[in-house]
């Protein structure tokens, strides 16, 4: 995790990232959805993970150390109607917008769920949780959000299996009327959310996922980050999305 001093930081709500320059000889900042954000004292968090040069770089950062931030940029997450229950689907670091929106909602009274599926030791304390017994993430359950976890290898507390299997367990008991008032929303690795968009067709859900994409400008000016859609045309990530209904993408191009 990551904590930025970020002076004249505009409201950011969940689902919008940053551009955040890594380097002053690394040409292309890098794009961080936003984990956390304090207006009042103008902070950002990120959930980053070490894969290249810049990320690696983030870690060597210290307390004074200065650097160009553009945002945050791009579409949040919608926010559904009162009486809607979510169900949020994260893979690994696609956590950090999806936590943020959880506290938001549950804020609103919208009853939520998260699932996160991580391989790695979870970067946030876990505790068991009291009448289910499976490990539940401590910062949620304190704020009174259910959470699971899932993981491939077996790990005490967590759901084996991926989170898209853990995501369609949890979906198989609901009732055709509770599924009508259900909005998933996801992040995470795009196989994970091309496989989750295809338990939203099955079960006839609606939803929301943030889309990964390359990205150079990172203000819609390049159209380096486009994505193809469903009706055939492109959109560009970082403006248009990072936010798409997740029946509006063309999953087929982006991973199945
Ligand atoms: C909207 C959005 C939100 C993101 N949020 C997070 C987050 O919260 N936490 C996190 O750890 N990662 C996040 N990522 C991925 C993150 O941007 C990349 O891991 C990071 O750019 C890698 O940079 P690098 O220099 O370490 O890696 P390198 O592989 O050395 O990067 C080389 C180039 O490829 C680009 N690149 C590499 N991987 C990705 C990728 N997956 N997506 C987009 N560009 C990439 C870099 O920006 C850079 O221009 C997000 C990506 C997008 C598009
Ligand atoms: S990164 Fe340039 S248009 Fe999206």
């Amino acid at each position: 995790m990551l904590r930025l001093q970020v002076p004249g930081l505009a409201p950011a709500q969940p689902g919008q990232f940053i551009h955040l320059t890594c380097g002053p000889d690394l040409t292309l900042p890098r794009p961080f959805s936003i984990l956390d954000s304090d207006s009042a004292n103008q902070t950002i968090d990120l959930l980053y993970r070490v894969t290249g040069e810049g990320t690696q770089r983030m870690t060597t950062w210290q307390t004074g150390f200065v650097t160009p931030v553009l945002g945050p940029i791009g579409h949040p997450f919608t926010v559904p109607p009162t009486g809607t229950q979510a169900i949020l689907v994260a893979g690994g670091v696609g956590l950090a917008p999806l936590d943020f929106l959880a506290r938001q909602l549950a804020a609103q009274g919208i009853a939520t769920t998260v699932l996160w599926g991580i391989e790695t030791d979870p970067p946030f304390p876990v505790e068991p949780d009291p009448v289910q017994g499976w490990s539940v993430l401590s910062h949620l359950h304190a704020r009174g959000i259910p959470s699971r976890l899932a993981a491939m290898t077996p790990r005490v507390g967590f759901f084996q299996g991926t989170v898209v299997e853990l995501a369609a367990d949890h979906l198989q008991p609901l009732t055709a009327l509770e599924r009508k008032d259900l909005m998933l929303y996801t992040c995470g690795p795009t196989p994970m959310m091309a496989a989750l968009a295809l338990v939203a067709e099955r079960f006839g859900l609606r939803g929301e996922a943030s889309l990964e994409a390359r990205m150079a400008c990172g203000f819609g000016a390049c159209v380096g980050c486009v994505a193809l859609m469903a009706a055939g045309q492109y959109r560009r990530v970082c403006v248009d999305g990072p936010v798409f209904a997740l029946a509006e993408v063309d999953w087929r191009q982006r991973g199945l």
